[in-house]
């Protein structure tokens, strides 16, 4: 222990003497100093206590710096001598300073290497998204029917005219073109609009494939609606089309089973009623039946279904078979073939699926929302 008459090896030398007092460069007052500097470099734990031992034992106010001073002050056969003996003293001095700086560096480097390290295999501590539902669905469906053997099909969201409506039947002034609330694409007569269906994919898939064509097609589509709990302008549907030759009502209703059974569970019943669509005649809206009462809430006597407002089946899309004037649209000789087609929202698929009561969940990017349904819709 150091007391109060025991200067530490920190503690800067106590000499304080004039420029050109010769004292600091007497040899025995130069090896003290050296000695206690080299003392306070090995004592010093740190790059700051290494700074402040340098100012101390090597700073101007040092010992060591008045020595070099009065050098200048002595006669001149006595400098060279003098000089001599500083600088062995002052070399012995800053290659301690050096040498313990090196050490004291090496050691903080390793030490921020340990403090600083990122462990990369660490999880973050939230998850950091899912697969959206609406995705999650459109592969789904499409997995049903590639299990088929159909393929799957696109289309433009930026759509022509002609495709969206002119090829489907719909005449130049006909009303379904307002039907459908379309979002036309500026400057006026561009000719686009954002696709109101995925129905243009049909025409597209005829006049891009080989025949027989049977294709799936999910995808967004647009239209002038306000955003409200039902409504929303942009939403999904899939599309599906069959063109082949025999093809009857038949196989569409055979169709439209195997998808609400693959969706909805075995024993999902579905129905047909009339129903117009330019572009299919006969045209049918296609209902299924209510997943929740299962048609009880409509039986005389059934408990109230909020579901199906009683009804006991929910409109799910539209279907019907190809309109001879769509296949000759795409080239395509009805006398000799024949299709049917149908087209449902993907987010009323999964609002059924869910009871999703409100369709601004799909769109407000809520993450707890798609996580919780990503993985299962
Ligand atoms: N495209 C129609 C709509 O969005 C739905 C539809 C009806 C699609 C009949 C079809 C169909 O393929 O045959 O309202």
């Amino acid at each position: 222990m150091s007391g109060p008459l025991e200067p530490s090896p920190l503690d800067p030398a106590p000499l304080d003497p004039s420029p050109l007092d010769p004292a600091p460069l007497d040899p025995a007052a130069l090896e003290q100093a050296r000695d206690q500097a080299l003392a306070a470099f090995a004592a010093a734990a740190s790059l700051d206590e290494l700074a402040a031992a340098r100012t101390a034992h090597s700073g101007d106010r040092s010992t060591v710096a008045q020595a070099r001073k009065a050098i200048g002050g002595l006669p001149g056969p006595e400098k060279a001598d003098a000089g001599k003996r500083v600088n062995v003293v002052l070399a012995a001095v800053n290659g301690a300073y050096d040498a313990r700086r090196v050490v004291l560096e090496d050691e903080r480097d390793a030490r921020v290497l340990v403090e600083e390290a990122v462990d990369v295999t660490v999880l973050p501590p939230r998850a950091v998204g899912g697969r959206h539902p609406l995705t999650t669905i459109s592969e789904r469906v499409a997995d049903v029917f590639v299990a088929m053997g159909w393929e799957l099909a696109e289309g433009p969201e930026v759509e022509h005219e002609w495709f969206n409506f002119d090829a489907l039947n719909f005449g130049g002034d006909h009303p379904a073109r307002e039907m459908q609330d379309t979002l036309f694409v500026e400057p006026a007569g561009s000719g686009l609009v954002l696709r109101t269906h995925t129905s243009p994919v049909q025409v597209r898939s005829m006049l891009d494939r080989e025949l027989p064509v049977y294709v799936v097609c999910p995808g967004r589509v647009y239209r002038a609606d306000a955003l409200d709990a039902t409504h929303s302008p942009v939403f999904a549907q899939v599309e599906g089309l069959c063109v082949d030759e025999g093809i009857t009502m038949a196989h569409l209703r055979g169709t439209l089973d195997h998808l609400a059974t693959a969706m909805f569970g075995d024993g999902t019943r579905t129905r047909i009623r009339p129903n117009y669509f330019p572009f299919t005649e006969p045209s049918a809206e296609m209902d299924l039946q209510c997943f929740q009462c299962r048609g009880a809430s409509a039986e005389p006597g059934g408990e109230p279904c909020r579901v199906c407002s009683s009804e006991g089946w929910i409109e799910w899309g539209g279907c019907g078979m190809v309109n001879p004037a769509v296949l000759q649209a795409a080239g395509i000789d009805p006398e000799r073939y024949s299709g049917f087609a149908f087209g449902m929202g993907l987010d009323r698929t999964l609002m059924f699926r869910h009871g999703i009561t409100d369709i601004r969940d799909f769109y407000e990017g809520d993450q707890r929302f798609t996580l919780a349904l990503g993985q299962e819709a």
